[in-house]
């Protein structure tokens, strides 16, 4: 038995590679082109990917003659899709390899497993809480609730952070639950995510495939490229604080998110895998870390870590970012048997640890 995992070689698909080797006895087949903006222009792969049971394949998802060459030699059980180009500011600019990798590779793979007959029981795909957009709120005098369209430079500009009432009074956020809340994806990288659920979803229905969309709010945690300018915040923050650096916070410290620990996402994603096949069709749910928080909390608590100076809090901003995502978990708790495990405290410890590390690292090479 085979699971096959996009993008295998990042951040989220090393993490899983590596508990899947402990957790399961299933060769895992690895395909990744080694994006030079994730992995640098010399990639070194972890050890990890020597294993007897790896098998890495550098390749590109857009590229039919070698997804041909692989399931020439490989039947894949269940398919995970992590591989994308995942930059959000970046993919305004850069619309067309966006789409390119996260939509037209999607439908590259979908044509290959089918043209050489390898049709796998399930597919899990990353999606992510971006399709929500700027998300749902209420109206606290109406109780309505309202899709607010993306703020604007002259919204943010004015220090109107949250979003703007109909009736013009209070509002207040509601947690991303895909059964109650729409998408409405505002940026590229957004809109790719969710055509990627789509088109998933038309091909698995058609096919009688089982297909698990996990709609991953921020990850965080050792792993991710300490290199890359396009990842997340915290390792940004990280990295400030390294080079001693206060914390810079936008949009008043309020901006709201919720960092889920990578070995959180695995446990969702191997939730996803080992579920009874053939029961599920197709689910979506939300994978965070049950507990959101402000910015300027999560910044205040790294710069706590390393006894640095409070966090600087601004009223600039970044067109493009949402004011507030997180997710209500309890649909994952109750489908997947979902529970996330690890505190921000002690998470945004190790990571850190990791970031320091990276960064001596790369000094001394
Ligand atoms: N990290 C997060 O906060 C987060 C949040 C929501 C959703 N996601 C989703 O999870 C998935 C994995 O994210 P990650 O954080 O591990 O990102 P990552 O950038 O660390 O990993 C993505 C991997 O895909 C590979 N890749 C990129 N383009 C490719 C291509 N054309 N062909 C083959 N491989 C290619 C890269 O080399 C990289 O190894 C993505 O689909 C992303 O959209 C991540």
């Amino acid at each position: 038995m085979t699971i096959l995992i996009t993008g295998g070689a990042g951040f989220i698909g090393t993490a899983l590679t590596r508990a899947l080797l402990e957790d399961t006895d299933e060769d895992i087949v690895v395909l990744d082109n080694l994006h030079p903006q994730v992995h640098g222009e010399h990639p070194i792969l972890p050890a990890l990917f020597d294993r007897p049971r790896v098998n890495f394949v550098r390749a590109d998802v857009t590229d039919p003659l070698a997804w041909d060459a692989l399931l020439a030699q490989t039947r894949p059980r269940i398919v995970v899709h992590l591989a994308a180009e995942t930059g959000t500011g970046q993919s305004l600019l850069q619309a067309s390899r966006h789409t390119h990798v996260n939509v037209n590779g999607t439908a590259v793979m979908l044509d290959a497993l089918a043209r050489a007959d390898r049709i796998p029981q399930r597919i899990i795909l990353t999606s992510s809480r971006a399709v929500y957009g700027e998300g749902r709120w209420r109206d606290l005098t109406t109780g309505e609730y309202f899709y607010p369209a993306p703020r604007g430079a002259a919204q943010l500009a004015s220090g109107l952070w949250d979003a703007i009432a109909p009736s013009g009074g209070g509002v207040e956020f509601t947690a991303h639950e895909a059964s109650q809340v729409e998408p409405r994806p505002s940026n590229v990288y957004a809109a790719t995510k969710l055509a990627q659920e789509h088109i998933l979803l038309s091909w698995c229905a058609a096919l009688t495939v089982d297909l698990t969309v996990l709609r991953l709010q921020n990850v965080y945690g050792a792993g991710q490229a300490v290199g890359n300018p396009y990842t997340g915040v915290l390792t940004y923050f990280a990295r400030e604080l390294n080079s001693a650096r206060p914390i810079s916070v936008f949009e008043g410290g309020g901006i709201a998110r919720d960092f889920v620990h990578v070995s959180d996402v695995v446990r969702a994603i191997e939730a996803a895998l080992s579920a009874p096949v053939g029961a599920a069709g197709h689910r979506t749910f939300d994978i965070g870390a049950g507990a959101s928080g402000t910015l300027a909390h999560f910044a205040t608590v790294l710069a706590g870590h390393v006894g640095a100076a409070e966090p600087d809090i601004t009223r600039d901003y970044r067109l493009g970012d949402v004011r507030a995502a997180y997710a209500d978990i309890k649909a994952a708790r109750d489908g997947l048997g979902y529970e996330p495990r690890i505190t921000f405290e002690e998470g945004s410890r190790e990571l850190l640890t990791w970031v320091a590390a990276e960064l001596e690292e790369a000094l001394s090479a």
